[in-house]
């Protein structure tokens, strides 16, 4: 990604029928070929459901609350972005990768289909984060307006029936959240919602814990829980994307830590665009039962 002057975005090239930045697409053979430790966990979500929040909990129990420990680096440094691909001198997911001893925190956006099949063989820990489709969305666009490396989101009404039809970078959000809810059990996957962590975070860090086998103190839960409120994530220079400079990330059209709520969707959504949204809605999703909620 050249960061002087304008940049391109990148246009996508499906891989496997789930449309990818070019960058991804063009070096998806070593992407798929990457090998994690056993000991790495991953954290998968579609783009916007609430990846960073969830790094940050991770790091910070693994490092016991520390505040400082987790402002070592941002965020990608500290948990590398497997399959992004950045032309150099701007360093790629399996480049960080590469220099981190296991055990890492190892982002992904991939859905199921396209996780390297190594972490299945090697039995590595899975953190799924999901959000509700109309805040996923909204979340969406306003990130696609200020990433110029993302394409071009065009207007808001055919945003939506992008969206809808999967046509987005990493595709359906459908088949995601469904992908990753069909192999929950078989393969371990902590399954969290968005919604969840704001109705009581503290619940779902301890919920986080328990799944890395961890046991921190009542205390060091609290911290965490302050440490990762959105006030204190969109302050902190290390969670708030400010390391990518603005050509690529141009927070000033919306910052990366923009609202952090449920239920925003009502503020963009006409009541047309709702009723024809949840009634594709229904049919995509006929015949799985994930809780999904927007309200709380
Ligand atoms: P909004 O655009 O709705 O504000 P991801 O990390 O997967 O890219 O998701 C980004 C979304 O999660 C953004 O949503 C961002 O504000 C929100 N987010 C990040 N940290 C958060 C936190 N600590 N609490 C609540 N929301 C958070």
């Amino acid at each position: 990604l050249r960061v002087s002057g304008s940049i391109s975005r990148f246009p996508l090239i499906p891989v496997r029928g789930v449309p990818l930045m070019c960058s991804i697409a063009n070096n998806w053979d070593t992407i798929w070929a990457f090998c994690p430790d056993p000991s790495d966990l991953l954290i998968a979500a579609y783009p916007k459901a609430g990846t960073t929040w969830t790094q940050e909990i991770v790091d910070l129990l693994l490092h016991n609350g520390d505040a400082e420990a987790c402002k070592r680096a941002p965020t990608p440094v500290r948990s590398p972005f497997l399959e992004m691909f950045s032309p150099p001198p701007t360093s790629s997911g399996l480049d960080y990768l590469k220099n981190t001893d296991p055990p890492r925190i190892i982002k992904t956006h991939l859905p199921f289909q396209l996780v390297p099949t190594r972490f299945w063989e090697n039995r590595c820990k899975v953190i799924y984060v999901s959000r509700n489709a109309k805040d996923n969305l909204v979340s969406y666009f306003h990130f696609d307006c200020m990433n110029k490396a993302q394409p071009e989101p065009g207007p808001w009404e055919g945003y939506i029936s992008k969206f809808m039809h999967g046509e987005l970078s990493w595709g359906s959000w459908y088949d995601h959240v469904k992908g990753y809810w069909a192999e929950r059990e078989k393969r371990n996957i902590l399954y969290l919602f968005y919604e969840d962590m704001k109705e009581n975070p503290r619940r779902e860090v301890e919920r986080i814990m328990r799944y890395l086998d961890l046991s921190v103190s009542d205390e060091v839960i609290s911290r965490i829980v302050e440490l990762t409120s959105f006030k204190n994530m969109k302050e902190n220079p290390m969670t708030n994307y400010s390391c990518v400079p603005p050509p690529v990330f141009d927070q000033s059209i919306s910052p990366f830590m923009r609202k952090g709520e449920v239920g925003d969707w009502r503020n963009h959504f006409t009541p047309e665009q709702s009723k024809m949204f949840d009634e594709d809605y229904e049919k995509q999703m006929k015949g799985v039962n994930i809780p999904f909620r927007d309200l709380i």
